[in-house]
């Protein structure tokens, strides 16, 4: 993916490839004041709402959006939420970007906050946030028919503005109107410039009332309109159907209090829910999540598949609201110096042919380059990620915490079980009184296996050493984390944190001077002599949560026995449609198996359950969402009818 060309005119942007202009001379605001909010009835139709879910065929320079959240600033009832999805195929830059909104002084500072957060043109669903959270942007970068078979939500109002239909037929044809029908509330309205007689009967194919009303300018006509009656549609794998309940009392318990219990924790307390956090230990971030010095990276890909686009997605995200939370704090723990990865050489000729043009995420770099960019001495190419850094996780652990302010209660002690009672799920502790909750959230780690409801989930606990390195004169220079076999950060206090060995069958807890010598060695290749080999052993041991197939396991606990009931011939291989939607064990949800990338994937996570409990769009596409939802297992066993 790549950034659209633009041609400017006279301060009028116009797309090389289409041929045609973004905004019409007539005026860019007074137009998108006039065609989609009045239009959309808006923002009257907000005026009373909690939430409000407007979605937008092209994004283009984010003009809409700007006025849009500029309008729910000053109309919107205080702590309701915009939710707006935007869909692009060819990502306008952010300088362009910035050279529209310097005609825009009255929108200044929300384009600002825009342009801050533009995530690269990396195909997905990036999130963005505004005015503390009162409105969240879903920008998703993608082919517009692809792009609306993986949005979840359900929408109030379309702007649909995706130049004109004469040149440009895929924004406009009957497969994206029916789309458009699917993912609309009844009585969700949409308005667009258009007044074409093609685009007015496929939307009334679709179900949509339509309506020719004048048009903004000297334009005469445009069409606007209304769904009331939705088609029922089936879904063709129902086993990953998600179906959100709202609910009034807003309070949540959180089993683990490391990166992934808090990330959901401060998710929820943003939204005004109440969270108790329950942890076997007096201190939060005691176990894999306690580590001193860790890199954020993401996990890269030799194609554009779900799993890059998790990684990248949730690498972008924490890149955002870690710079949130570090300002916010008086600890220094988000050391935003740009990390390198070095991998084989084949791999890294294929990797950099997937990722070229994309500077702003990765950029490939030889040996002596990446010596220049580190500070010493590499003997591969290797990759940069400007936007890249180490983590003190512990530290981040701690201001998450405190960024939940009193939303959030910690308590510590073991949870022994959790069973279904009328009033939801009895929580039962160690020495301490049980406690009731509607939800429960299990994010601790591995151990979510010795629960009755998740004893099947194939997660295991992987043993990995950090080893502590005095900075050499060599060493000290390091200015950013490297990554290869091993890892390895800037000294801090003298200290390098190598990282980390990786032993399934091995649960000792205590440091092993192998392990510790296997770390160094390993280094050692890559960046020859910049340590010393023979210093003592120091460091710490923890345990990193996998899952089977490497993937973490993020979503809605699954009631397996009615998996096992409802998909037991799945392997015969009938029409999947046929086949009744999901069940899943009602207010149960986790987020585990974060493997060695937590520091990228547990925010976003945390993210995703709080959407789903509060029931508001999930900020991932569904693809990822199934990629990650802990039914998986159960539902690739059923295939193989191995269960
Ligand atoms: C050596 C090592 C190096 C790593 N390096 C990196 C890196 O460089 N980059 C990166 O992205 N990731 C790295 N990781 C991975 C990262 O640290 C983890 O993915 C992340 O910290 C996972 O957090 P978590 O909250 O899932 O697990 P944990 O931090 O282990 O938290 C789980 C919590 O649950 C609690 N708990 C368990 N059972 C119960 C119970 N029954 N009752 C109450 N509490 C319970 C535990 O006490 C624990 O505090 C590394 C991991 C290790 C081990
Ligand atoms: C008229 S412009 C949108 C202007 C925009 N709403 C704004 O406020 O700045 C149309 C947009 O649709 C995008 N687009 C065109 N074809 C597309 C496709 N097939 N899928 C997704 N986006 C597409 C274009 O790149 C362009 O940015």
């Amino acid at each position: 993916m790549s950034y659209a060309e633009i041609e400017w005119n006279n301060g009028i942007p116009r797309s090389a490839l289409f041929n045609d202009v973004y905004f019409s001379e007539s005026g860019g605001a007074a137009e998108t004041e006039y065609v989609f909010l009045q239009q959309n009835d808006l923002p009257q139709r907000w005026a009373d709402l909690d939430r409000f879910v407007v979605a937008e065929t092209g994004f283009g320079f984010g003009l809409n959006f700007v006025i849009t959240a500029n309008a729910w600033l000053q109309s919107s009832r205080q702590g309701a939420c915009l939710h707006f999805i935007s869909i692009e195929r060819y990502p306008v830059s952010p300088e362009d970007i910035d050279r529209l909104a310097e005609q825009f002084p009255e929108l200044r500072g929300l384009f600002d906050a825009l342009i801050k957060q533009y995530p690269p043109p990396l195909p997905g669903m990036h999130l963005l946030e505004f005015a503390e959270g009162r409105i969240k942007l879903y920008l998703v970068f993608d082919e517009i028919h692809s792009a609306l078979q993986q949005i979840t939500h359900e929408v109030d109002a379309w702007y649909l503005d995706g130049f004109a239909p004469a040149r440009n037929e895929a924004m406009w044809s009957q497969d994206v109107f029916s789309l458009i029908a699917r993912h609309s509330k009844t009585g969700a309205s949409f308005a667009t410039y258009t007044a074409s007689g093609q685009v007015r009967r496929g939307l009334v194919q679709a179900g949509f009332v339509v309506q020719k009303t004048a048009g903004h300018g000297n334009k005469r006509d445009m069409l606007k309109g209304q769904i009331f009656e939705k088609r029922s549609f089936k879904t063709s794998e129902p086993w990953y159907l998600w179906r959100p309940c709202e609910t009034a009392h807003r309070q949540v318990v959180v089993v683990g209090a490391g990166l992934a219990g808090l990330s959901v924790a401060w998710a929820l307390a943003r939204r005004g829910w109440h969270v108790t956090v329950i942890d076997k230990h007096d201190s939060v971030a005691a176990e894999a999540s306690g580590n001193p010095a860790g890199l954020l990276m993401p996990r890269l890909s030799q194609l554009d598949d779900t799993d890059s686009r998790f990684y990248s997605n949730a690498y972008v995200y924490a890149v955002n609201a870690l710079e949130k939370l570090q300002n916010n704090s008086d600890k220094l723990f988000w050391h935003q110096s740009g990390s390198v990865l070095l991998t084989s050489a084949d791999k890294t000729s294929k990797l950099s042919q997937q990722y070229s043009n994309i500077n702003e995420f990765v950029s490939f770099q030889t040996k002596q380059k990446l010596s220049a960019i580190t500070g010493v001495a590499v003997n591969r190419d290797g990759f940069e990620f400007t936007q890249a850094g180490w983590i003190n996780t512990q530290q981040l652990c701690e201001c998450l915490a405190e960024a939940c302010g009193d939303a959030l209660t910690l308590v510590s002690t073991n949870v022994e079980s959790i069973s279904r009672t009328d009033d939801g799920w009895k929580i039962c502790l160690d020495n301490k009184e049980d406690i009731q909750s509607n939800f429960v959230v299990f994010a601790n780690a591995a151990s979510c296996r010795s629960f009755s409801q998740l004893e099947w989930l194939p997660i295991e606990s992987v043993r990995g050493q950090l080893s502590y390195v005095p900075a050499t004169d060599k060493s000290h220079v390091l200015k950013c984390g490297i990554s290869a076999e091993r890892y390895i950060t800037p000294e801090q206090d003298g200290i390098h944190v190598v990282g980390a060995s990786y032993s399934a069958a091995n649960d000792s807890t205590e440091l092993d001077l192998a392990d510790h010598q296997h770390n160094i060695e390993t280094l050692h290749q890559v960046l020859p002599g910049i340590i010393d080999t023979s210093v003592d052993i120091r460091g710490r041991v923890a345990f990193r949560a996998i899952s089977k197939d490497r993937v973490p396991v993020v979503g809605a606990v699954p009631d397996r026995t009615a998996f096992l009931r409802d998909y037991d011939d799945l392997q015969h291989g009938r029409i999947s449609k046929s086949y009744p939607a999901a069940t899943c064990l009602p207010g149960l949800f986790i987020s585990s198996g974060h493997g060695s990338r937590g520091l990228t994937t547990c925010l976003l996570s945390g993210e995703m359950i709080a959407a789903m409990i509060a029931a508001e769009p999930v900020p991932v596409e569904k693809q990822v969402m199934d990629y990650l939802n802990p039914a998986r297992f159960i539902i690739r066993q059923l295939k193989r009818k191995r269960v």
